[in-house]
Parts: structure tokens; C-alpha cells; sequence
């Protein structure tokens, strides 16, 4: 089976193509320059610039794969959760393809397709998903902190999610706080490497409360006051080095902790963690340690699948086709606000 699909929820243009579980395109055009000038994703700039990259990215991964539209078997798109009009393009695009080309269409949960990015690997790209089934999946990025039981093929629980900010959020606004460029999740990450995560003592919320839910904004807060009464720290480099090092620490903690005692708690063998802020080495490596030490087989996603992307689309929609669940109505529409049951 031949898939194409396409993810335009947020600020990445992707589009894939995969066959029989092999990915054999993964195109994707990041928004992140475009966007950090307003120091954030602008929605209406973001569905704008998917309109005018969707189709070259297209061409791109079609031609890619080796793949004609003739030989397309269905299309997919995300269907939500996402910024309702950057979702309108990828989901409209896809439709229409499928409709023109009499074939079926596949609209997707995009959290759901987060749960598949780990298991996508090697080159070209293969899918192994199910080895180690049930798995404790974090999904951490900008817009998205939850913790979700995958118990089986197409198969989840939603553990706990984010009360407030997203642990992406809480890097990026902090990292603001800093004078640091959007997204600074990265800067952080590279900064930290020169601190001393011990430096500065910022909140770890809601580590100790029993529910696997997240809460971030109250660390920001805490970023913020400390900033207020120490503004001279923003002047020291190696200041800046050890207050990144200690945010990040904060963050890294309160994922790690928690997603371990999920884990240990539903009694899986297996973790897995996707989305943007995955790409946190310090994160990568704490989560390695803390699997090790308590008897997890860990799977990270790669990194250049940790962010957005329509490789986890078309894996994801493929199951969904070869599981046999019916095609979705003609007329179906996004779903902004989807969120994963
Ligand atoms: O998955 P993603 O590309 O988009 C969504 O938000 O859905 O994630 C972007 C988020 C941003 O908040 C960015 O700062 C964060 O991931 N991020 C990182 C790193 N790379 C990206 N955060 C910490 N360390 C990184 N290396
Ligand atoms: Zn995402």
C-alpha cells in the first residue's frame, strides 16, 4: 500500500510518502525563521506559507519516493489538533488529491501520530511498532505535555496532560525572559551544556502530586520574579549558562520523574518519548539513565522526527487503513481541537 500525507498543523509544511510501513520521503519546510521575528507562531503567516509551500514540498517528496500520483493507494492529512487554518490547507489539499484521484482519504490525530514517531527508524526509514506493547509514551513539545498508556494497535489512554503551558512553552518563555531568540528550547539546550543545573533552585510543579497531569506556567512565573530582583545576572554569560542549565533541570525532572512513575505504575516494559522538545539532549540522557536504572527499554524518537512531521502521518494512517476503520465521510472537516481520549 502506497500512502501519501500531509501535516500542516502548526509551522512545519510536511509531506510523506511511505509503502507497506517504509518511509520512502519525509519532506518537511520549517516555518521557525519566519516566525521568530514575532517571537512566536503567527497563525495567519503560518497557514499563508503552508499555502505556498505545499506543493513544491509535494513535488519534492513524491519525486523522492519514485512515486507518481497514479500510484498513490490513499492520502492522508492531520485532522487536529492544530491552528485551525494552517490545518485547512494540509487537510483540504489531501482531500481534494484523494477525491481527484478516486482513492481513499485518511484524516489523522496528530497526538496520535506522535505515539508512532519512535518506532520509525533506520534508512531508509522502517516502522517496528508493537515490539514492546504496552509502552508509557511521553509527548512533549510547544503546544503539546502529556503522558498517554499505548496498550495496543491503535490502542490508548491519555494519562495526564498539561494544565497550563507545555513544557516546549515554558522553555521558550523562560528562555525570552533571557533575551534569548525564539524557539529558545535549543539555545537552552546549548547554553546548559556550559552550567550548573545546580545553580539556581526553580520549582519543580506538581512532581509530588500522585496524578501524572503537568503544570509549567508557575515555573515561568518563578523565572520571572527571579529575573526581576537579579536583573544584573543577564549580563554575565556564564550567569546566563547556569540559569539555563537550572530551568532546564527544573523541566527535565519533572518529565523524567513523572513519566517513570506512569511507567512503573501501569507496569509496562517499554518508554517512549516524541515531540519537539525531545531533541533536548539533557533530556535524551536523563531519560536514558533513569530507564536503565529502573529497568525500561527506552525508544526516542530519532531527532528528526521528534518535531513535526508527515512520516508519523502516513505510518499512522496506514494502520488505520489495514485495521479496516471505515473511511471518514466525504464532507468530514479539521478538528482544531481534537484531543487524544
Ligand atoms: O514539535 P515541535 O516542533 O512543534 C510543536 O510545538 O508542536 O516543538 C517545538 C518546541 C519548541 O517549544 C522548541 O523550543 C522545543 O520544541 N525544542 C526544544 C529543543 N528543540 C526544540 N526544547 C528544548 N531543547 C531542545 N533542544
Ligand atoms: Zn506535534
Amino acid at each position: 500500500m502506497i500512502l501519501l500525507a500531509f501535516e500542516t498543523s502548526c509551522d512545519e509544511t510536511s509531506v510523506a510518502v511511505a509503502r507497506d510501513g517504509k518511509v520512502l520521503s519525509n519532506v518537511v519546510s520549517s516555518q521557525v525563521r519566519l516566525h521568530a521575528e514575532y517571537g512566536g507562531v503567527v497563525p495567519e503567516l503560518a497557514a499563508r506559507e503552508h499555502l505556498k509551500n505545499l506543493q513544491p514540498v509535494a513535488r519534492a517528496a513524491l519525486q523522492e519516493a519514485g512515486v507518481t500520483a497514479a500510484e498513490l493507494d490513499a492520502v492522508a492529512a492531520t485532522q487536529g489538533p492544530g491552528l485551525p487554518t494552517a490545518l485547512l490547507v494540509g487537510f483540504k489539499a489531501a482531500q481534494a488529491m484523494a477525491f481527484a484521484l478516486e482513492k481513499p482519504f485518511v484524516g489523522v490525530n496528530h497526538h496520535e501520530a506522535h505515539l508512532y514517531s519512535p518506532w520509525i527508524s533506520g534508512r531508509p526509514a522502517t516502522a517496528d511498532f508493537g515490539a514492546f506493547r504496552p509502552n508509557v509514551s511521553l509527548i512533549v513539545s510547544g503546544g503539546h505535555t502529556m503522558l498517554v498508556l499505548v496498550e495496543g494497535e491503535l490502542k490508548h489512554r491519555v494519562l495526564g496532560g498539561t494544565i497550563d503551558d507545555a513544557a516546549g512553552e515554558c522553555f521558550d518563555k523562560t528562555g525570552k525572559l533571557m533575551n534569548l531568540p525564539y524557539p529558545a528550547g535549543p539555545e537552552i539546550d546549548r547554553l546548559a551544556e556550559q552550567g550548573n543545573p545546580a545553580a539556581f533552585d526553580f520549582p519543580r510543579p506538581l512532581l509530588h502530586d500522585a496524578g501524572d497531569d503537568f503544570s509549567f506556567s508557575g515555573l515561568k512565573t518563578s523565572v520571572r520574579y527571579f529575573l526581576r530582583d537579579h536583573p544584573e545576572l543577564l549580563g554575565d554569560r556564564q550567569q546566563i549558562c547556569d540559569l539555563c542549565a537550572s530551568v532546564q533541570a527544573a523541566i527535565i525532572e519533572v518529565l523524567v520523574k513523572k513519566t517513570i512513575r506512569a511507567a512503573k505504575r501501569e507496569q509496562v516494559r517499554c518508554v517512549t518519548a516524541s515531540g519537539g522538545v525531545t531533541c533536548n539532549r539533557a533530556l535524551r540522557a536523563e531519560l536514558e539513565r533513569a530507564c536503565q536504572r529502573h529497568g525500561f527499554v527506552l525508544r526516542l524518537a530519532d531527532r528528526t522526527l521528534c518535531t513535526d512531521n508527515a512520516a508519523m502521518i502516513a505510518i499512522l494512517a496506514e494502520r488505520k487503513l489495514l485495521a479496516g476503520l471505515p473511511a471518514p465521510a466525504p464532507d468530514e472537516e479539521i478538528k482544531p481541537g481534537w484531543s487524544l481520549a
